[in-house]
């Protein structure tokens, strides 16, 4: 079964209790989107491999360690998993982009797949789904299923707010996938929307209501 994962450090919590702030405008919400991007990719990367190589500093030889070079992909599902895509890349700028387009169907809450553009070697990379919402799951599995299909083998997800129904979900449909998260909230309400959560990710990021 998959782990999940919740990161408790103190700057990103933090930060997210900004990004609840139904005060926070949509220029700052988008700042503190991608600084605590950047804050959980330094995290969710703690295992990636070293390897060890010579260096010349001023006074001698060193062994030091170097990435490396596992080849990652970043795939964010559109549109409001954009907005991680920045600070993620800060930390890690040679990983390719992926993007998976997907709607949530405002009466039924499935998601709708209408975009898919991938890396070209699939099968070679390890990757980071990227949401900043997981609220019934069906858009996380969905883009997972997206990933799968087309050979994608190793796959994290990776959110700032999951309610736990839809961690339930993804682990139920993906037990391979380790599932990190910034917060995990009480639960879904009628509307299927994260209770406290904070509100519509895709609106608060692009100032579209
Ligand atoms: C939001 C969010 C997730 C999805 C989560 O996107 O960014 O993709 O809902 O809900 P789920 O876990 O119930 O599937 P939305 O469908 O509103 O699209 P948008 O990003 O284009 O606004
Ligand atoms: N999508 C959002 O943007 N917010 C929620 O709370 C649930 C789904």
């Amino acid at each position: 079964m998959g782990k999940v994962y919740v990161f408790d450090h103190p700057l990103i919590q933090h930060k997210l209790t900004y990004i609840r702030d139904a005060k926070t405008g949509t220029k700052e919400f988008r700042e503190l989107v991608d600084e605590v991007a950047s804050l959980m990719a330094f995290e969710i990367t703690r295992d990636l491999p070293l390897m060890e190589v010579d260096v010349d500093t001023p006074v001698t030889t060193a062994k030091s360690k170097v990435l490396a070079g596992k080849k990652l992909g970043i795939i964010p599902i559109l549109r409001a998993g954009l907005g991680m895509v920045d600070g993620i890349l800060k930390l890690i700028p040679a990983a390719k982009v992926g993007h998976v387009g997907l709607y949530r169907d405002p009466k039924t809450l499935q998601p709708v797949e209408y975009y898919v553009k991938l890396p070209s070697d699939v099968e070679e990379r390890d990757f980071i789904v990227v949401d900043p919402m997981l609220a019934t799951g069906g858009s996380a599995v969905e883009a997972i299923n997206s990933l799968k299909k087309r050979g994608a083998k190793n796959i994290k997800f990776m959110c700032l707010i999951a309610a736990p129904e839809g961690v339930d979900v993804v682990k139920e449909a993906h037990p391979d996938v380790d599932i990190f998260i910034a917060a995990l909230d009480e639960k879904l309400n009628d509307h299927g929307y994260i209770v406290p959560g904070l509100g519509d990710a895709g609106d608060r990021l692009y100032g579209t209501k």
